[in-house]
C-alpha cells in the first residue's frame, strides 16, 4: 500500500505523451525484504543485452550478489557512507563495467561509456516493468571494486545498483526518508534541446 502511494509521488509529471514504462521508474532508497529470483536477474541482464552499442561490441560486463552473501557483503564494503544507510536493503547489488577496447583490434572504444549507459538503461526499465526497482550508485570506491572483482585493466566499473522491490519509505531514517517522499523534477525541454 505505502509503496503504491511512493510509485504514485514518484511517477514522472509529464508535458507530453511519454510512455509509462518511462514515467514510472525512479531511483528508491526503500527496498522490502522481497527476494529476486536467479530467473528474474536473467532476465534483466538479457534485456540489458538488446542495447544498442557501436559496432554491437557490448562493451557491458556484469558482476551481482544476493543480499547475505559474501558477495554482497564486499560490494556492500565498496559504497561511500552516504549509500550505505539505505542500499544494506537492497536485495541485490549490481555492478556494471564497461570494456575499453575492441575486441577484434584493440582500438580505445571512445562509446563503452555511453554504451554501457544505454544497457543499464534498458536493465532499469525491463525491472520496472517486473515491478522491481534500481537506484543506480556512482558513489563507490571503483578502485577497490576493480581489485575485488579481479577486472584487470581494460574493464572500467562505472556503476553500482541497489536492486529490489520497494519497500516503506517509513523503514528510512532521514534525510532519506524525505527524499524517498519527494517528487522527482527535471530541467525544461528549452534547457537543452536546439531545434535547428
Ligand atoms: C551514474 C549515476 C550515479 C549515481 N550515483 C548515485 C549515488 O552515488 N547515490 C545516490 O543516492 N544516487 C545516485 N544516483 C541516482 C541519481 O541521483 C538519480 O538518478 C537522480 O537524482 C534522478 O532521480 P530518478 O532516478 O529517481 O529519476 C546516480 C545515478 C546515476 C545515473
Amino acid at each position: 500500500m505505502v509503496a503504491i502511494e511512493t510509485k504514485e509521488i514518484k511517477a514522472a509529471k509529464t508535458q507530453y505523451g511519454v510512455a509509462s514504462f518511462i514515467t514510472d521508474r525512479f531511483s528508491p532508497r526503500a527496498f522490502s525484504d522481497k527476494e529476486i529470483s536467479a530467473e528474474t536477474m536473467n532476465t534483466l541482464f538479457e534485456a540489458a543485452s538488446w542495447a544498442a552499442s557501436a559496432n554491437n561490441e557490448q562493451p557491458w560486463v556484469y558482476y551481482f550478489a544476493h543480499k547475505n552473501t559474501e558477495g554482497f557483503n564486499r560490494l556492500f564494503d565498496c559504497l561511500m557512507p552516504g549509500n550505505r544507510p539505505w542500499a544494506k536493503d537492497a536485495a541485490v547489488l549490481v555492478v556494471s563495467a564497461a570494456r575499453k577496447t575492441f575486441a577484434a583490434n584493440g582500438n580505445n572504444n571512445v562509446a563503452a561509456a555511453h554504451d554501457l549507459g544505454m544497457a543499464n538503461a534498458q536493465l532499469l526499465l525491463q525491472a520496472c516493468a517486473m515491478d522491481i526497482y534500481g537506484h543506480p550508485i556512482g558513489g563507490f570506491d571503483k578502485q577497490k571494486t576493480a581489485e575485488f572483482l579481479e577486472m584487470g585493466e581494460n574493464l572500467q566499473p562505472l556503476c553500482m545498483f541497489a536492486l529490489g522491490y520497494l519497500g516503506d519509505a517509513e523503514q528510512l531514517e532521514e534525510p532519506y526518508k524525505s527524499r524517498e517522499l519527494s517528487e522527482r523534477t527535471r530541467k525544461p525541454l528549452s534547457e537543452f534541446v536546439n531545434a535547428l
